[in-house]
């Protein structure tokens, strides 16, 4: 049999053609992806990047549930445009703890890879409260609601422990204090005071909701909000990049 007779075995039965094609395509795209898996390269360790604590957690989970992602992206890519507005683009480090990721797909608003630390809370709180407050020409809906609802404390050891299951370094003992550290987090100035700064370098602590005598769901999206991009220490980033 030649090789042209070999080969009408496939142009003459689609099935076999079908088939055939699968097994091409799928190497390739083992060859592509296994490699991904195995490189230590592929998520570069990046200084100051440390899992969420509980109380950014909560808010996160907030934010997700809420739908903002459907218009926020959460990535700033290397393009010149991006990075001079929103900052230096993201890291795949900044989101390896991110599950679900909230890359997003949609910027109906603007992206909030680094909006950490661009408003006061006092504005942040305003503007979910009643966007058209701030921003005038605002088309984002309010949620006003999340500074009435108290923020329920159970369901954060649970979420912490599902996110360890699937591969973020909470240890037991971060999931045991989770409570105590979202009322640490959300009422003190000073993280000193408690052992919440060791479990989570760089935290910010203060009463994120204006409304010292309540942990609000305002809270926890708020204290989620303002830490966006701020682990990452870019002079020190860029500078490391340089020597090497
Ligand atoms: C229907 C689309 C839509 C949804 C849903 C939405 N936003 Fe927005 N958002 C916008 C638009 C448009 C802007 C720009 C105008 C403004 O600042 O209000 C914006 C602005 C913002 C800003 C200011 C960003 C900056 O850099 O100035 C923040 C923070 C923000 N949104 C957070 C949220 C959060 C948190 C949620 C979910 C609770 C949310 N948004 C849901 C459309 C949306």
């Amino acid at each position: 049999m030649s090789v042209w007779a070999k080969h009408q075995v496939f142009e003459k039965n689609s099935m076999i053609l079908l088939v055939g094609i699968l097994l091409v395509v799928a190497i390739g795209g083992l060859v592509e992806i296994v490699p991904l898996f195995y490189l230590k390269s592929t998520i570069e360790k990046v200084e100051g990047i440390r899992p969420y604590t509980p109380l950014e957690l909560a808010g996160r989970n907030v934010y997700v549930r809420e739908g903002c992602y459907n218009c926020h992206s959460q990535m700033v890519r290397p393009l010149r445009d991006e990075v001079e507005r929103y900052g230096h683009y993201s890291l795949a480090a900044e989101s390896m703890y991110d599950r679900p990721f909230q890359w997003g797909s949609k910027r109906t608003g603007p992206d909030l890879a680094r909006v950490g630390g661009k408003y006061s809370d006092e504005w942040q709180r305003a503007h979910l409260v009643n966007p058209r407050s701030v921003v005038p020409g605002s088309i984002m809906p309010g949620y006003p609601f999340l500074a009435e609802r108290e923020l329920d404390m159970r369901g954060i050891a649970e979420a912490m422990s599902v996110q360890a299951k699937l591969g973020v370094p909470y240890s037991p003992d971060m999931i045991a204090k989770a409570a105590t550290d979202v009322i640490a987090q959300a009422t003190i100035d000073d993280p000193g005071q408690t052992d919440l700064a060791k479990r989570y370098p760089k935290v910010v602590a203060r009463d994120f909701d204006g409304d010292p005598k309540r942990i609000t769901e305002m809270d926890a999206l708020v204290a989620y909000l303002q830490m966006l991009g701020t682990l990452v220490d870019f002079k020190s980033y860029d500078r490391k990049a340089n020597v090497r």
